[in-house]
């Protein structure tokens, strides 16, 4: 069993609160994170956002965007009573949109003002603050580059680092190809670690398997999984079973909490569908795969009722599961 932390990335579109709660029932003991939220949008939508974005679930990171200190304060206020367990500042994510304001990885070459926010929210409240960030932005690309940008926050506090590890390129790349065609450079953040060894440094990108999370964690203190939790969700069933050394929840029993939370959730109005768009995958590489996909990802799932659904889901669950 590891004592180091496993954690799935935010991701706009993806890790909302359905995701979430399915998450959550494939792995106990995985972190979770809101997908970016500017920090304007909590401070405009007050409480019932934020409290509506995590509701009913166990508590859970937030992740704001945001470049100035006293709107970052305000917005940790409503943070800290809306059942979150940790504050952390995005300061990697490349789109434009993002970088015309002036938040994201466009921080990176400010670690000031980065820092003056992480000190404004320690101010203003007792939640933990951590930054995600990446090895570098454009050519500010070196190892002493991403040093000063560590020392300088840590400075005003910060004490753990989520490290995307490859750097960004601001023009010419859409945050698609930034996420895959700047190269991977693990070892880069071995040796932060390595060098501050009293931060806490966890390591993001590219991590698909859990041997592979065995091996970073020799060298780091956790490891943040995005793309992979959300095309192949069993794969956090695979982390509670060979990472956590959990005895993850039996499939049949997993479905059943899925069913009972479409019905709920569609009793206070939600689209069947929200819901549904994250469980296309649990039957990858599994026969029956793409009837599957088709049931609950197609547009017949947008057409029909959450009973009717979840009664066809049933079936074929009933029909595959068992089997296997
Ligand atoms: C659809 C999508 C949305 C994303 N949204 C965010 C976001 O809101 N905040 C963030 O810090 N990173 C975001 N990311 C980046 C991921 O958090 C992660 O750093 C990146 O995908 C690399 O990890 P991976 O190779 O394991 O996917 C997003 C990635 C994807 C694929």
């Amino acid at each position: 069993m590891t004592d180091k932390r496993i954690s799935v990335a935010p991701m706009m579109g993806m890790t909302d609160r359905h995701y979430r709660f399915m998450a959550s029932l494939l792995c106990e003991r995985i972190s979770l994170y809101t997908p970016m939220i500017h920090v304007d949008a909590i401070l405009q939508s007050k409480k019932n956002f934020l409290e509506k974005e995590n509701k009913d679930s166990r508590s859970v990171a937030i992740q704001i965007a945001g470049n100035d200190p006293i709107s970052v304060s305000a917005a940790s206020k409503v943070i800290e009573n809306c059942n979150y367990n940790e504050i952390n500042l995005n300061i990697g994510c490349p789109s434009e949109r993002v970088q015309n304001c002036k938040v994201g990885a466009a921080l990176m070459d400010e670690p000031k003002t980065v820092g003056r926010m992480v000190e404004s929210i320690r101010n203003t409240c007792d939640l933990p603050v951590t930054i995600k960030t990446r090895l570098g932005i454009d050519d500010f690309d070196s190892y002493e580059f991403l040093c000063e940008f560590i020392e300088t926050t840590s400075e005003y506090g910060c004490d753990h680092y989520i490290l995307h590890a490859r750097k960004a390129l601001l023009n010419g790349l859409s945050p698609k190809e930034n996420r895959s065609i700047p190269p991977i450079n693990y070892p880069r953040v071995y040796k932060i670690k390595e060098q501050y060894s009293d931060l806490k440094i966890e390591i993001n990108g590219e991590i698909k398997k859990t041997d592979e999370i065995k091996e970073h964690c020799k060298y780091v203190d956790g490891v943040m999984i995005g793309r992979e939790a959300c095309n192949n969700p069993l794969f956090l069933r695979d982390i509670a079973n060979s990472i956590y050394q959990d005895s993850p929840m039996e499939m049949t029993d997993f479905f059943e909490r899925m069913f009972e939370y479409i019905l709920k959730e569609s009793n206070y109005g939600t689209g069947v569908h929200f819901i549904t768009r994250h469980m296309t995958a649990l039957f990858k590489g599994m026969s029956g795969a793409k009837e599957w996909r088709k049931l609950v990802g197609g547009l017949d799932s947008k057409k029909s009722s959450a009973e009717d659904l979840v009664k066809s889901m049933k079936l074929f669950v009933e029909d595959r599961v068992t089997q296997h």
